[in-house]
């Protein structure tokens, strides 16, 4: 019996990749299953998402490529790493077959000679920096990057990309400004590449710019990425159950964990969940977050600890050890619990952590 349980559905994550294949039509589907495709176990989820209908994934980091090549029945074929590759990598990242990012002009040399070296032929992408100040060629060095490429005949430029700050925020006017940006690079590109500005919120938001290739990552997972503004029909790949471990009777004078911050007026009851924050459970959900108990929310009572915390069972004094409460799920919401906590979706996903055993069900 597992003291909690990360539940994966590949049906849900399948329904998904359907409903963006409707938003997207043929457009090339790059499904991102970077930090362990978002906690939900990136063996199999890498697999089942190309077996279920995306073209191609993508990762931040070429180990997390090295790592998908014996997952995958053509190795990392279809893997595009998104973040650029130290020199001293770059003959190893060539051999592994997946299209790398091209985000300096510096990097192209090592890649280049790593590919003459190999004898292959690289696959990249270059990625331009229309406003997010992280990585990528500025959009006047594009003419210049797109030259430096195709003067290196085991470099094949196959697409180009970039990636917005704002698509999330209601305010468009950075993120237009980004796409005007974008526009302008376009008209430096030689005809026929791959072109992805959008990820998921982008998606919804900007679908103007769907352009050849999308990366979702949310969408895919069945989170909304736009928090409720234009939901499209999504179901959450992930729950996250744990049984309650124990059950202590408080009262007047008893404090509950860590800096006893909450002191019950009453007689009460608390169950004490076998979660904490080493698993990834944020410790800024002391006193504001809740699990669901038999369909209802039980409040979290006092500070999340490194292993566990404490819920307030008053209301049902018939509760028993070993009984499942739901802490991402149905009524706790990844978008809900990330709210409560004071961050986002994507970290609330990221940061669920390898002491948590993974069950992916079809
Ligand atoms: C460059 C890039 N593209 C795409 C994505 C996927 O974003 P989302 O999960 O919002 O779809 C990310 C995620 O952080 C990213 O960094």
């Amino acid at each position: 019996m597992q003291r909690a349980l990360l539940t994966i559905s590949r049906s849900a994550l399948s329904e998904n990749v359907a409903e963006v294949r409707r938003m997207i039509g043929d457009r090339l589907l790059i499904a991102v299953v970077k930090a362990n495709a978002y906690g939900h176990g990136v063996d199999p989820v890498a697999k089942w998402l190309l077996e279920d209908g995306a073209d191609r994934l993508a990762v931040a980091y070429l180990g997390e490529a090295l790592a998908l090549r014996g997952l995958l029945p053509d190795g990392c074929e279809r893997v595009l790493v998104l973040g650029g590759v130290p020199p001293e990598h770059a003959e190893a990242a060539v051999a592994s077959g997946a299209t790398l990012t091209v985000g300096q002009l510096s990097e192209i040399p090592a890649l280049a000679d790593a590919a003459d070296r190999v004898r292959a032929t690289c696959r990249v992408h270059l990625k331009v920096d229309t406003g997010m100040s992280r990585l990528g060629v500025a959009p006047s060095g594009v003419p210049e990057a797109v030259s430096a490429i195709a003067a290196r005949p085991s470099l094949r430029l196959e697409g180009a990309f970039t990636h917005l700050a704002t698509a999330e925020d209601p305010d468009e006017a950075y993120a237009r400004q980004q796409l005007a940006r974008w526009d302008a690079v376009k008209a430096h590109l030689p005809a026929g590449l791959l072109t992805h500005v959008l990820a998921s919120g982008g998606a919804v938001r900007f679908p103007e710019y769907l352009e050849s290739a999308v990366r979702a990552g949310l969408l895919v997972y069945g989170i909304d990425p736009l928090a409720g503004l234009r939901p499209p029909p999504l179901r959450q790949a992930i729950t996250l159950t744990a049984r309650l471990e124990a059950i202590r009777e408080v009262g007047p004078g008893s404090g509950v964990s860590y800096g006893a911050t909450w002191r019950p007026t009453s007689a009460g009851r608390v169950g004490v969940v076998p979660v904490g924050y080493a698993d990834g459970y944020p410790r800024s959900l002391s006193g504001s977050g809740w699990v669901m108990f038999r369909g209802e929310p039980a409040p979290i009572r006092g500070r999340v600890c490194m292993d566990r915390f404490m819920v307030d069972l008053t209301p049902w004094p018939d509760a028993r050890p070993g009984e499942t409460v739901t802490l991402l799920g149905d009524g706790a919401s990844v978008n809900e619990v990330a709210a409560a906590a004071g961050t986002i979706n994507h970290e609330i996903l990221s940061r669920l952590g390898p002491r948590l055993v993974r069950r992916h069900v079809e």
